[in-house]
């Protein structure tokens, strides 16, 4: 078994990506390897912020890990909130307040074109790689469903009449940005 840290204290996260990566790896949190202060993320894309996390990690454990980093891209904002996703309306993760920012922005806005896109970085004995997920979709004019978090209940994915807070945890991965980002990564590490 393969040991890899993932560069995020969240629980739900840890589960969702160690179910795509299947038994043959072992997770481990920056907790579980001493690292208790926070991460920083201060880069001006995904990429960046998805670099700095896992060189930071790898720096002060020497381990094989990974980190991601996520935004949602509305067409008709110019690609905002993108990389600033976490705190569009208020300093905090406000999942509320950012949902209330966004459907201002997008008041009579005809374009609610929007995607979703993780950026995973991984660093393997020092070297790095990056995996990408995107899933297209659109923006409703107001919130539906209470499932999942963030930008969920504003987000509709391309094929769907349901947006992500609509819909089970599984039927989520199965399309997601997060879930495609992931496989990818999967698909890499298996491969070897
Ligand atoms: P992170 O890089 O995964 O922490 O994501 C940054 C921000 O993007 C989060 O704070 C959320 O606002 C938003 N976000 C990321 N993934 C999702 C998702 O799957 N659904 C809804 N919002 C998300």
């Amino acid at each position: 078994m393969k040991k890899l840290l993932f560069a995020t204290n969240n629980a739900h996260k840890l589960a969702e990506v160690g179910a795509v990566l299947g038994p043959a790896y072992t997770l481990a949190t920056p907790r579980d390897c001493g690292v208790t202060e926070e991460i920083p993320e201060t880069q001006p894309t995904l990429e960046g912020n998805a670099r700095q996390k896992a060189r930071y990690l790898y720096e002060r454990t020497g381990l094989d890990c990974f980190a991601d980093d996520t935004g949602l891209e509305v067409a008709a904002l110019g690609g905002a909130p993108g990389v600033h996703s976490a705190r569009y309306a208020t300093d905090g993760h406000d999942f509320a307040a950012n949902n209330r920012l966004l459907l201002e922005n997008l008041r009579g806005a005809a374009d609610r074109r929007a995607r979703f896109r993780t950026v995973i970085c991984l660093i393997e004995g020092g070297e790095e790689r990056l995996f990408e997920g995107i899933v297209e979709g659109r923006i409703l004019d107001r919130e539906a469903g209470c499932e999942g978090f963030g930008y969920d209940p504003l987000f509709v994915p391309d094929g769907f009449d349901r947006t992500f807070a609509e819909m089970t945890a599984e039927e989520k991965n199965a399309v997601s940005h997060r879930g495609r980002a992931v496989r990818r990564l999967a698909g890499y590490l298996h491969g070897k």
